[in-house]
C-alpha cells in the first residue's frame, strides 16, 4: 500500500504535495485535478491513484498501471508566467524525474524528445501536461505516470517491446514514496528557483542528441538528425543539410 506518511517524511517542499489526496480508484488522475482546479483547490495539491479506469496518455493514446506497483499522480499548478515559459514546464517534469529517480536508485533515466522518460531505451514514463484558464486566471495540471515495480507480466503484451519499470531494468525494487517525494522535490526547486537550468539539463539528459532519429508531425514522417532544443523547448532537426524547428511532434529513435 501506498503510506502517505511516508511519502510526507521525504518531501522538503513549500507547496507543492502539501495537500494530497490518495485514491484508490479514479477514472483519471488529470480529470480529478481539473476538479481539485475547479473548486479552487491550492496550488500543489497532489492527487495520487492506485487505480486508473481511463489513464491518459498523450495524442489521445490511453496509459495503464498496475495498482501498488506503478506511480500514478497529477499535481495543479497557478502559474503566473507568459505562454512561451508554459511551455517549457513538460521538459521541467522530465528533468525533475530523471533527477528525483537517480537521487532515490542510482538508475540514471533519459529525456526523449518532448517527454518520455527512458531506461535502457525503453520508455518507462510518461507526462501528461494540461492547461485551461479558470475564473481566477491560468491552472496547469501535470499528470505523471510510472512503471516502478512492475514485472515483465505486468506489461501488456502489445507494449512488451517498448516499455520496462525500473524493476524490469534493475531487479530491485524501490519506495513509490521515496521516488515521489524525489521527483517533487526536484520539480519545485527548478520551478521556483531554477528556471534557467532547465534546457542545459533538458539537453544533458536527452538520450538522442546528434541521433539519426524519425520524426512524425502532421501525418507526415521525416527522417533527420536531432540537434537540441531550442529556448521554447522545441526540436531542432537537421533535414537535408538544413535545420528545421518543430514545436509538436513524435520521435522514434
Ligand atoms: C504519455 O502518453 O506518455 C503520457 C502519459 C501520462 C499518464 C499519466 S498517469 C497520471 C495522469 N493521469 C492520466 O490520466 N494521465 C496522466
Amino acid at each position: 500500500m501506498f503510506s502517505i506518511e511516508h511519502l510526507r517524511a521525504g518531501l522538503n517542499t513549500e507547496f507543492l504535495g502539501r495537500a494530497v489526496l490518495y485514491l484508490s480508484k479514479t477514472p483519471s488522475t488529470n480529470d480529478y485535478a481539473w476538479e481539485c482546479f475547479q473548486n479552487q483547490k491550492p496550488e500543489g495539491t497532489l492527487i495520487i491513484a492506485e487505480h486508473q479506469g481511463r489513464g491518459r496518455g498523450r495524442r489521445q493514446s490511453s496509459w495503464s498501471s498496475t495498482p501498488g506497483k506503478s506511480l500514478t499522480f497529477s499535481f495543479l499548478l497557478l502559474p503566473d508566467m507568459a505562454n512561451e515559459k508554459l511551455g517549457i514546464l513538460p521538459l521541467l517534469a522530465g528533468v525533475s524525474i530523471v533527477k528525483g529517480i537517480h537521487s532515490m536508485t542510482n538508475i540514471l533515466s533519459g529525456l526523449k524528445w518532448p517527454n518520455d522518460i527512458m531506461v535502457s531505451q525503453k520508455k518507462m514514463g510518461g507526462i501528461l501536461i494540461e492547461s485551461r484558464t479558470g475564473e481566477k486566471g491560468i491552472g496547469v495540471i501535470v499528470g505523471i505516470g510510472l512503471n516502478i515495480n512492475e514485472s515483465e507480466d505486468d506489461i501488456p503484451n502489445r507494449l512488451q517491446s517498448q516499455a520496462t519499470s525500473l524493476y524490469i531494468d534493475s531487479g530491485e525494487e524501490f519506495s513509490r514514496e521515496l521516488i515521489l517525494s524525489a521527483i517533487l522535490n526536484e520539480f519545485e526547486n527548478l520551478y521556483l528557483h531554477k528556471w534557467h537550468d532547465i534546457i542545459p539539463l533538458w539537453q544533458e539528459y536527452c538520450i538522442h542528441e546528434n541521433d539519426e532519429v524519425t520524426f512524425h508531425t502532421n501525418d507526415k514522417f521525416l527522417r533527420g538528425t536531432f540537434q537540441g532544443i531550442t529556448d521554447s523547448g522545441h526540436a531542432q532537426i537537421q533535414i537535408n543539410g538544413k535545420t528545421k524547428t518543430f514545436p509538436a511532434g513524435m520521435i522514434t529513435l
